[in-house]
């Protein structure tokens, strides 16, 4: 070979190297993080039926604290929000098939939830009450419920709380918790197991169910993503931190709950 075409193989080899380097750097890496940003948009998943967090007005949209929040943070973060409705049982096992980017419904950090997905730093603090019918007196706490009928929202904690209960005669698991509501009113339950604020809101519209006694297990919500989304993540627990310091949290908060 003469030193000639040596000498333009070689650069040309460089060349190539260059290129290739240059073309990686510029090409993104694919993280869920990217793909939401390409696209512009964050798909959210929740179990629309837990007002004051998430469920439809009277035009049939998904309204709420935690569909305010989200949309908040998209708006941070330069991105629309679309939010999914979905089964509350069904909502982790939809995030891990890719239905939607995160889960936001009023979602209580477990450890057992934990091992599943990767919950965002706590950004409500709530707990479970028992409500009864207005005037029945025999349930003044947790221990009453021995013998009871207690009603409770498939797979949240308030089924948890109540299945780990001994001597509940029977609970009694709902797809939404409205349904849980409606049997109290009706007699065909004894007690409702499920979060304050939510509780507390129902009972805003319907004064035949009160609450008894103070919340018995104090808990958190988080969003739920996907293990591997470490970038979403962090992204996530930097905006609501900006919206906690800039105030527009507690806007959305007094809206909701004042
Ligand atoms: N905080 C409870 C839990 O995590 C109840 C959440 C129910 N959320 C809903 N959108 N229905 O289990």
């Amino acid at each position: 070979m003469s030193k000639r075409i040596k000498l333009f193989l070689v650069t040309l080899l460089g060349l190539a190297l260059v290129v290739g380097v240059v073309g990686c750097t510029g090409t993104e890496e694919k993280t869920t993080f990217n793909e939401i940003k390409e696209e512009g948009k964050l798909v959210v998943g929740c179990s629309a039926d837990y007002k004051p967090f998430e469920y439809p007005n009277e035009e049939g949209e998904i309204v709420g604290f935690d569909v305010e929040l989200m949309e908040a943070v998209g708006e941070e973060l330069g991105l629309e929000v679309e939010f999914k409705d979905t089964a509350f049982d069904g909502l982790i096992p939809s995030l891990k098939s890719k239905k939607f980017d995160v889960i936001v419904s009023a979602m209580t950090i477990t450890d057992k939830r934990a091992e599943a997905v990767d919950f965002s730093e706590p950004y409500f603090n709530a707990g479970q009450v028992i409500a009864v019918k207005e005037g029945s007196t025999d349930i003044q706490g947790p221990e009453d419920l021995a013998g009871k009928v207690v009603g409770v929202q498939l797979g949240t904690t308030g089924d948890l709380e109540a299945s780990e209960m001994e001597d509940i005669k029977q609970v009694k698991r709902y797809e939404k918790i409205t349904q849980a509501f409606i049997e109290l009113r009706n007699g065909r339950i004894d007690a409702v197991v499920n979060d304050l604020p939510v509780t507390a809101a129902y009972i805003m519209d319907n004064p035949d169910v009160e609450i008894i006694g103070k919340p018995f297990t104090e808990e958190n919500y988080g969003i739920a993503m996907r293990p591997k989304d470490d970038e979403l993540e962090q992204k996530i627990n930097e905006t609501i931190e900006k919206l906690r310091e800039n105030g527009t949290y507690d806007e959305i908060y007094n809206k909701w709950f004042k």
